[in-house]
């Protein structure tokens, strides 16, 4: 690694080492939002390349600076989720049949503002939604403001774990409305958020939408999938020691996009009632294959029971899903044959979903 003599290297990050030279108040907010970003604070970055740019005369001068700070603190899947229509109209559907005049309403996961908006529309007294993300809250305020909400709708710049009633919250909510599930439903910390929800922001009696979820697995044969997480030989070297960086998790991908041919059937792995406290588990789940070959992933989907009739899920045949599947290599193919029953662990620690092929077959 070339550093210059301003440069000074941490374990992982280049960090100026100290401030460029700064001759004026613009110059010396951008150089301190140059170091927030190479020490990848994002949000501190974010707000001194606005006070940049309101110190500097030229505003757009600093847009793309800006726009650096905007891309590390708000993920793209944002677009892609607001223009899922499946996904929306499931839940203004559940919103318009569980919410109603006389109550009130928090939204866990602002994002751009959909679920209190669709609550708000739905006739509720006055809906509380909070945002982790400042920059993400600041724009769902400005985008509920323009639909005319805002006397209805309060926007909290805070995680939900944060608020306290009486102080964000007027009183105890009667509805619970939340999208904060990734494509293993788990990921980004639904369960603790919801807990804390029930036990301090929640009349006891109050809806929670969704109200349950399941969780589905199904192994699949695909050198695709494989290559995806693992490296044999390349180019007559031998590269598999690279395989030990490799994810144990899963992660999101379209299974569609690669050639596969399913083995098992899919199996429910878990259920989930949010209205009890779920604590972390594992089990032993058995499949009988229904084809013959080699298995190189698991795939996992989520369906989410929102109301009487109407569920929402990211499985493999919803296409149109923003979600993608949650895709697990397996460390070591796994044999499967047709008919012949097999077992295989699931379990979830509250926030990962890990399922291990267990070498095993029932006699
Ligand atoms: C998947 S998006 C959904 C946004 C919006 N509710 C919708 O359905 O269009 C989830 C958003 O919730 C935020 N978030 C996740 N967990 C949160 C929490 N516990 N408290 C506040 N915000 C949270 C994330 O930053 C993200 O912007």
């Amino acid at each position: 690694m070339n550093l210059t003599a301003t440069e000074v290297a941490t374990d992982s990050l280049v960090i100026p080492r100290e401030p460029v030279e700064a001759t004026g108040p613009s110059e010396k907010a951008l150089a301190l939002g140059n170091e927030a970003m190479s020490r990848r604070q994002y949000e501190r970055a974010y707000d001194l390349f606005s006070a940049a740019a309101r110190a500097d005369a030229g505003e757009r001068r600093f847009r793309r600076e800006i726009n650096r700070a905007v891309r590390a603190l708000v993920p793209r899947w944002h677009f892609g989720m607001m223009n899922d229509a499946e996904r929306n109209q499931a839940y203004a559907r559940a919103i318009a049949r569980s919410v109603g005049a006389g109550q009130s309403v928090l939204d866990i996961g602002t994002g751009a503002g959909l679920l209190a908006l669709l609550s708000a529309r739905s006739g509720a007294d006055h809906v509380v939604t909070c945002e982790g993300v400042d920059v993400v809250a600041a724009t769902a305020r400005e985008i509920v403001e323009r639909n005319g909400y805002a006397e209805t709708i309060t926007v909290v710049s805070r995680l939900s774990t944060e608020l306290r009633v009486g102080v964000d919250l007027p009183r105890r909510a009667d509805v619970l409305v939340t999208e904060i599930f990734d494509c293993a439903l788990l990921g980004e910390f639904a369960l603790p958020a919801l807990q804390h929800a029930r036990r301090e922001l929640l009349t006891p009696d109050a809806t929670i939408l969704p109200r349950s979820a399941r969780l589905f697995a199904q192994f699949v044969e695909s050198t695709e999938l494989h290559s995806l997480n693992h490296v044999g030989e390349v180019e007559g070297f031998d590269f598999s020691p690279f395989t030990s960086l490799s994810s144990l998790e899963y992660f999101s991908t379209a299974l569609g996009n690669y050639r596969h041919r399913p083995l098992t059937d899919p199996v429910e792995i878990f259920r989930f009632d949010f209205g009890q406290d779920i604590a972390p588990a594992a089990h032993t789940v058995a499949a009988v294959p229904a084809e013959s070959g080699t298995a190189h992933a698991v795939v996992m989907w989520f369906e989410l029971d929102l109301a009487d009739g109407i569920t929402l899920s990211n499985s493999p045949s919803d296409r149109g899903s923003h979600w993608k599947q949650a895709i697990q290599t397996l460390p070591e193919p796994w044999r499967l044959n047709k008919h012949s029953p097999v077992e295989f662990r699931a379990s979830h620690d509250g926030q990962r979903v890990l399922v291990s092929p267990t070498i095993t077959t029932p006699g």
